[in-house]
């Protein structure tokens, strides 16, 4: 009912605001969109070089996410929770805020998936988490872990999260067509490195 639209509404809000841009003005680092990959992420925050700001961006992205979840579940209940999930994660991928250009949606995920089911959640950061100490490289942690959480719900036997999760995986795979790109090419840049190709 129009209360559904209303949540899935303001998590849309919410996910719009870009705490990687906020912060790194507040950290008197510039725009982020005119450094790096252009992305508005924590992944391209660091290659400021000012972890802490990276650090605060992750937490941000995706404590918006988490915060939009439990309002909605603990106000309206579980489908009120997984729909405003989708429109946080939405938002950060198309703020209002930022004329529609977004991030790539990986803080958000991360954060949505450890309030809608946090067994999954957490296999779902600690997989990311594995494959960023591994290859240092952003892109492909992301990557990987948004494969792998539809699988991941299947073995928490948390089923009714699984279309949430595919959209947010095959919105991310979108998001990261570039990152892809250079992943194939081989000239994917390492965490903490510059971005070979400007945006
Ligand atoms: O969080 C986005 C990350 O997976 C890739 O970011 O800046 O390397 O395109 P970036």
């Amino acid at each position: 009912g129009p209360w559904l639209a209303f949540f899935v509404f303001c998590g849309y809000l919410i996910g719009s605001i870009p705490f990687g841009v906020i912060i790194s003005h507040l950290f008197g680092l510039g725009d982020v969109r005119k450094i790096g990959s252009g992305n508005i992420g924590a992944t391209n925050v660091l290659r400021t070089g000012n972890k802490l700001a990276a650090f605060l961006t992750l937490l941000l992205d995706g404590g918006k996410g988490a915060a939009v979840v439990f309002i909605a579940y603990y106000s309206y209940g579980e489908l009120a929770a997984k729909t405003s999930a989708l429109g946080a994660f939405a938002g950060h991928l198309y703020p209002i805020w930022l004329k529609f250009r977004g991030g790539k949606g990986v803080a958000t995920f991360l954060g949505v998936m450890l309030a809608l089911h946090w067994p999954a959640g957490i296999l779902t950061c600690l997989t990311w988490l594995a494959t960023a100490a591994v290859f240092r490289i952003s892109s492909l942690a992301a990557l990987v872990a948004a494969l792998l959480t539809p699988i991941y719900l299947v073995f928490t036997g948390k089923e009714p999260v699984i279309w949430v999760a595919l959209i947010m995986m095959v919105m991310i795979c979108i998001k990261h067509w570039s990152n892809i790109a250079r992943l194939v090419k081989g000239t994917e840049p390492k965490i903490g490195q510059s971005s070979g190709s400007q945006h």
